[in-house]
Order: C-alpha cells, then sequence, then structure tokens
C-alpha cells in the first residue's frame, strides 16, 4: 500500500512537471562557503520530453548540461565553469549530476573568485529543450571568519579517565570539512573536524586550536583544556595498593631487624657485665 502510494505521488508529480514544461530545482539558492573548503549546490531538473511540429512529437534528449557564474542565462558562448561538451574544466569544479535529473555541483578549495551566482543549463538536440533557471545560488564566500573549537563538556577542568570531544567548527555550512588540529602549536595528526579524547589523562591538558587544513587563516580562538586528578581509575587504585602493601612489608621488617639488633646487642652486652 505504502509503495503504491509513492509510486502514485510520483507519477504525480512528473504529470506535474511535465504539464509545466522543464525545470531546475535548486533546493536552496544560497550558501555559504568558507575559502578553501568545499561546498555541494545541489540541483535537480526535469527536462522536455518532446515537442510538438506540425502535429507531430519530436522527441527531445538532454545532450549537454553547463554551470557558469554571474551570467544570467548561461548561453552557450558565455565562460562556464563545468561544461560537459569540454574536456578543459578547472578540476576544482565537480559535477556530480547526470543527463538526466540531477545537476548538483561541486566546487572544491573555494576562492574568493566563487563569490557569485551559479547557474545550470541543460541543452537538447533540439533548441527547444535549452533551459536555464535564472535564480541560481549565490555563493557568499567568507574569508574572514576564524573556526570555532565547541566542546561536548560545559567544564574546561575535567578529571582523568573522562570522555571529551571537541569539534572544530563555522558559522558557515561546508561539506567534507578536513581540519588541522593543534595542541600547544604542535599538529595533531588527526584531520576530521572532531577530535575526540577518551580516556583523558594529564598529558591531555593543553591549549587546542583547530583550523582548515586549505586555509591556515581560519584559526580557532584557543581552547583550554586542564585534565584534574580527580577520579582514580582502576590501575591507579592497584599502583595505590600495591606501593602501599610495599611500604607496610619495608616497614615491618625494618622494625624487626632494628628490634632484633638492638636486644641482640643489649644482651651481648649484659653477658659481658655479668
Ligand atoms: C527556478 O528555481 C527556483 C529555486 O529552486 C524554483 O523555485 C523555481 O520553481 C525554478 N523555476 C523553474 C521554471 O524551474
Ligand atoms: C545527485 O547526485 C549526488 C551525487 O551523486 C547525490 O549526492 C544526490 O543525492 C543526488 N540528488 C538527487 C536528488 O538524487
Ligand atoms: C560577495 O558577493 C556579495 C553578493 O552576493 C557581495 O555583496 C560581496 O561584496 C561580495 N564579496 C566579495 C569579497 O567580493
Amino acid at each position: 500500500m505504502a509503495v503504491w502510494d509513492k509510486n502514485s505521488l510520483w507519477g504525480l508529480l512528473f504529470l506535474l512537471a511535465g504539464a509545466v514544461g522543464q525545470t531546475v530545482i535548486y533546493p536552496f539558492t544560497s550558501t555559504c562557503a568558507v575559502r578553501g573548503s568545499t561546498v555541494t549546490l545541489p540541483c535537480t531538473f526535469t527536462p522536455l520530453k518532446s515537442f510538438k511540429v506540425n502535429q507531430t512529437e519530436v522527441p527531445l534528449k538532454i545532450v549537454r548540461v553547463l554551470w557558469c557564474q554571474n551570467h544570467r542565462y548561461c548561453y552557450t558562448n558565455t565562460p562556464s565553469v563545468y561544461d560537459s561538451n569540454s574536456a578543459n574544466i578547472n578540476p576544482r569544479y565537480q559535477y556530480l549530476g547526470d543527463m538526466k535529473t540531477n545537476c548538483t555541483l561541486q566546487i572544491r578549495d573555494v576562492q574568493q573568485g566563487d563569490n557569485a551566482t551559479f547557474r545550470f543549463r541543460m541543452e537538447a538536440d533540439h533548441r527547444e529543450g535549452h533551459f536555464t533557471n535564472k535564480t541560481g545560488v549565490t555563493v557568499r564566500v567568507d574569508d574572514g571568519s576564524k573556526m570555532r573549537i565547541i566542546s561536548s563538556s560545559d567544564d574546561e577542568t575535567l578529571s582523568r579517565g573522562e570522555t571529551v570531544t571537541l569539534l572544530c567548527a563555522s558559522g558557515c555550512t561546508f561539506h567534507q570539512l578536513e581540519v588541522t588540529w593543534f595542541k600547544d602549536n604542535h599538529a595533531l595528526s588527526d584531520t576530521g573536524p572532531s577530535l575526540h579524547l577518551s580516556p583523558l589523562t594529564a598529558e591531555d591538558s593543553g591549549s587546542y586550536t583547530c583550523a582548515l587544513k586549505a586555509n591556515m587563516e581560519t584559526v580557532s580562538e584557543p581552547y583550554s583544556l586542564q585534565v584534574e586528578a580527580g577520579n582514580l581509575d582502576e590501575l591507579t587504585v592497584i599502583r595505590l595498593v600495591l606501593f602501599s602493601a610495599h611500604t607496610l612489608l619495608i616497614v615491618t621488617v625494618a622494625s624487626i631487624i632494628i628490634k632484633r639488633t638492638c636486644c641482640l646487642q643489649h644482651r651481648s652486652r649484659s653477658a659481658a657485665e655479668s
């Protein structure tokens, strides 16, 4: 039943789309990207299936897809950032879509020049099937903003054996975030947006910062973490018990020896006197 409902819904959507003609939908018409990061511009399209010439339906087929910057119609001759007909494309612009319904574009290593409006254009084997949605997606490249460290714990002072996760975040949304973490200004090997510290030891104390790997200017304010010898972990307890037992043994043995030496001396002395 659920499957039938879903199918009929899709069918209805298809009919509606067909009735309206070709469409290009940008789910987000604006986005923000930190320089050096990767941003994805989601996009779906519905091409015209056919057109009429003298009462006959002529089928249409999409033969070319383009993405361009700041041009309202993205005509064939305007410079494009992606063109399915061209082999000479900047590899920073990756077309994740296809020639049928998906027109998603991904921009890697975002540059200041990407602060622009991007539009998708489809071209069919007849010009009736050509279409650009001039709304486009406006990308705002954020150069000045710094990364921020968000801790999973409200306290900056934590106890040994506890767990904490530090997240490297920014006011801009982006994908496939590659960051560099620093502890006391030394780079750590972790490259993911979250740094998981567990179980905490005294050596984890220090000043943490993070930055986008491709843009060190985004380096965050330092986050200071203090690990206190609060909760004793199992190993520490065992060590403590062993240490106490050891000390007790030494003291006992020592006192026995001292007692014997003293009394032996005492006895030998009294033997000499008599
Ligand atoms: C153009 O894109 C906007 C934003 O996604 C959408 O609301 C609109 O329906 C689209 N128009 C056409 C004709 O595809
Ligand atoms: C379009 O393709 C991209 C990359 O393969 C995928 O992530 C996305 O979900 C697709 N979008 C739709 C609406 O199918
Ligand atoms: C980026 O584009 C916006 C318009 O979308 C504009 O207001 C802003 O000045 C641009 N910033 C830079 C640094 O070019």
